[in-house]
């Protein structure tokens, strides 16, 4: 059986302060049963949510696929693994987009997580222009191919896979069920036609772009959407709390 996963992913937000004290929250919060807690806070601050998590688990947003070296500010996967730390954001939008992260360097920065035993979250999805030309399946099909399929069956398996439409982070714009489900069945099918299905069946694919307290239930019950990656409402413990609830998940059960 696939994982119910919640992320929070923080983003560059937070001071020192409110990143501890955040950490603290999410980790006292209800948990519903059986669904798994990330968070994903600035890389400033990571070691110290994963030194004071008991519950979640904790990732970095980012790191670079070599070991060690003359590579200036950046931080690497190997590093991560060091210092304990669960997991790692790869492919998300605005790396690719701010920082010119293409599906080689994805491709490599996948094959170091996997190395070092850093749980990896590849996230895929689509710009707005593709989603109105339509051609929107074929481009994030495209972004698997080219950075994720290579993967051995047993690297595979250790992938949580995030759907997130360009146009829906951050802008309050979420994509409807029908659309998420369509993407993610898709993907779930792909997954199937490289991998096969048991591995298919066991692969969380978390939904991305928007998600809050008032569509969250919704989402969670598609059939594919395995959880939800979250930006803006991770920040607010309130709103975070609600989604990690057993009530946003009952549906399901
Ligand atoms: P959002 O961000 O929930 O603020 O739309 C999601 C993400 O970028 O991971």
């Amino acid at each position: 059986m696939r994982s119910k996963i919640v992320a929070g992913n923080w983003k560059m937000n937070l001071s020192q302060s409110e990143a501890k004290q955040l950490c603290k929250e999410v980790n006292n919060m209800n948990i519903g049963s059986g669904i798994e807690v990330y968070i994903f806070p600035p890389m400033l601050y990571v070691s110290d949510c994963k030194s004071s998590s008991t519950v979640v688990k904790v990732g970095a947003q980012n790191a670079y696929p070599k070991d060690s070296g003359a590579y200036t500010g950046e931080v690497s996967m190997w590093q991560l693994k060091e210092a304990g730390i669960d997991a790692v954001l790869i492919g998300h939008s605005e790396r690719r987009e701010y920082f010119n992260e293409d599906h080689t360097l994805l491709k490599q920065k996948l094959d170091a997580a996997l190395f070092h035993g850093v749980k990896p979250f590849f996230c895929c999805g689509e710009p707005l222009e593709i989603r109105q030309d339509g051609s929107f399946l074929k481009y994030v099909k495209n972004q698997l191919e080219e950075s994720v399929f290579h993967l051995s069956a047993n690297d595979f398996e250790k992938v949580v896979l995030a759907y997130e439409p360009i146009w829906a982070i951050g802008t309050g714009q979420t994509a409807s069920t029908e659309q998420a489900e369509e993407m993610h069945a898709a993907i779930r099918s792909w997954v199937e036609e490289k991998y096969g299905n048991t591995i298919a069946e066991n692969t969380s694919i978390l939904y991305g772009g928007s998600c809050n307290p008032g569509n969250a239930q919704a989402l969670f019950a598609c059939e594919n959407v395995d959880g939800g990656l979250i930006g803006g409402a991770s920040l607010k413990a309130a709103d975070f709390s609600v989604l990690v609830a057993e009530e946003t998940w009952t549906i399901l059960n």
